[in-house]
């Protein structure tokens, strides 16, 4: 049985993330900012150890890593992510500066930051991955002029986790990117396409899908390539 770390998991597809892995048996270590407060998450049955993290902050990174010294990490998913600013505060006419830069941290540096953090975790896995959970808006092939810092920082978590997969490669952990689809969560709201429940089984999937012969890839959730 695998041990899958996943950040987000109070809520939305990183709550269903949890269930899903933790129903097959594997060993979740369920991140989240407020451990006390994730009462949804606490109840999932199954080997689940719910453990509080900032990803934003690398003092609470450092301390994650360091109080998993040793255990093995076969799947990160880098699931927690924000939509940044106010819409019309993310615009090509107007910026909420301190919050793209707020949104780029959480979005973008924080993958990274778990990423490098968690490296020696799976390096003992002997067989890890990566998934990143991106989103479309971070494809450049997509033109929808929408909440610009978002996509933005969704299309450098992209380019970066696809270098990373080049890096890894010689050390045999495989990295990939996932769209989750339009889903029914806070972020996406009620007339979302898809519940996260179904998101969260797609994106399962692709993770399970991901390996050293796909490595550096970009899916959707319903395991269709995603276009860069
Ligand atoms: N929903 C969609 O339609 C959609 C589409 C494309 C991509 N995505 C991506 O899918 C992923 C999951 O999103 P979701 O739809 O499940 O959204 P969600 O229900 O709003 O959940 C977002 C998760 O990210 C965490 N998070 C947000 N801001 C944070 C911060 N500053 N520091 C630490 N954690 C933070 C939240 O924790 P708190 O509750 O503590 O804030 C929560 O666990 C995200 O990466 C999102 O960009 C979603």
């Amino acid at each position: 049985m695998a041990t899958v770390l996943i950040t987000g998991t109070n809520k939305g597809v990183g709550l269903e993330l949890t269930k899903i892995y933790a129903a097959r048996g594997d060993t979740v270590l369920a991140a989240c900012r407020d451990p006390n407060a994730a009462e949804a998450l606490n109840r999932v049955a199954g080997s689940v150890e719910v453990v509080g993290v900032t990803v934003g902050d690398n003092n609470s990174v450092a301390a994650l890593a360091s109080s998993l010294e040793g255990r093995a990490i076969d799947v990160l998913i880098n699931n927690a992510g924000t939509s940044g600013p106010a819409r019309d505060q993310q615009t090509t006419f107007a910026m909420d500066f301190e919050g793209w830069a707020d949104a780029f941290n959480i979005n973008t540096m924080a993958p990274v930051r778990m990423m490098q953090a968690l490296m020696p975790n799976l390096r003992l896995s002997g067989a890890a991955k990566v998934m990143t959970v991106t989103s479309q808006m971070g494809a450049l092939s997509l033109d929808m002029a929408a909440a610009h810092a978002y996509c933005a920082t969704k299309a450098a978590v992209n380019k970066f986790m696809r270098l990373a997969a080049l890096d890894l490669k010689k050390e045999g952990i495989a990295v990939g990117l996932v769209h989750p689809g339009w889903v029914k969560t806070d972020m996406g709201g009620p007339h979302a396409d898809i519940t996260p429940e179904e998101s969260a089984a797609g994106c399962a999937a692709v993770t399970d899908g991901l390996s050293m012969e796909n490595t550096g890839g970009f899916w959707k959730w319903n395991g269709e390539v995603h276009g860069w």
